[in-house]
């Protein structure tokens, strides 16, 4: 099952998001994961590395690939299709090595937060995927919301995505995103995310719970 990460707006969280939903997959529901890396600056892979010099055992792998090394990979893929596969795709919109990535798509997530900039990259990347691949869901996940700040635009934001996908929980702006990585989700983010992953599981990913079970640990 191959799983976009995606928002042409570069900044919205992808990177952050992917290694979130394949740490609670992987650590906590025990699922098979693979990540491709196809962010430009690599730091999914980056952090990767590091990982497996720090000897810590790696709960998956993670693929650092360019868009023209898709259809390769895309073989390789298509045999173990019980994997999940979660792609952080690049910040951009104009490049056509997106088309196979975008029809070979199940699910896209796409992180976005409430300003207009971002709104509008937002419902680009929308119609554009919906162009490629009309078939696939996307869901949306307000990312970096702040608890002190009222978003005016908050409700028709909402309202027009929905035209296109489901609107999840918001995760909100914490300092401690920044120390995710390949394979720990820092514990003190758990309460906040536990919602918003466990609402994408049951809503996109609920027949994996017949063949893994729930998770047995309360941290990812
Ligand atoms: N909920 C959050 N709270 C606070 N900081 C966050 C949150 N989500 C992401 N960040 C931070 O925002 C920055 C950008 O996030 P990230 O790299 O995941 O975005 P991206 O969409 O992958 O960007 P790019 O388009 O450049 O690939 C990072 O420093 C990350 O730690
Ligand atoms: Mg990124």
């Amino acid at each position: 099952m191959i799983i976009l990460i995606g928002n042409q707006k570069g900044g919205a969280g992808k990177s952050t998001f992917t290694m979130l939903l394949a740490n609670y997959l992987a650590i906590y529901r025990h699922c098979k994961v693979t990540v491709i890396d196809m962010d430009y600056q690599q730091s999914i892979s980056q952090k990767y590395q590091r990982a497996k010099l720090l000897e810590n055992a790696e709960p998956y792998e993670v693929i650092a690939a360019g868009l023209e090394d898709y259809a390769g990979l895309l073989k390789v893929l298509n045999d173990n299709p019980e994997d999940l596969v979660l792609i952080d795709l690049p910040g951009k919109l104009d490049d056509d090595g997106l088309i196979p990535v975008f029809q070979s798509a199940d699910l896209v997530f796409c992180p976005f937060s409430y300003d207009e900039f971002s709104f509008e990259s937002t419902v680009l990347f929308s119609v554009v995927l919906n162009k490629i691949n009309p078939e696939v869901q996307v869901t949306f996940i307000p990312n970096r919301i702040k608890a002190n700040v009222r978003y005016e635009t908050q409700q028709e934001v909402d309202q027009q995505l929905s035209n296109f996908g489901m609107v999840t929980m918001a995760i909100p702006d914490r300092i401690d995103f920044q120390r995710v990585n390949t394979f720990r989700t820092p514990e003190s983010l758990i309460p906040v995310l536990q919602p918003v992953l466990d609402q994408l599981f049951v809503n996109h990913l609920a027949f994996l719970l017949e063949d893994f079970g729930a998770g047995e640990f309360n941290e990812y």
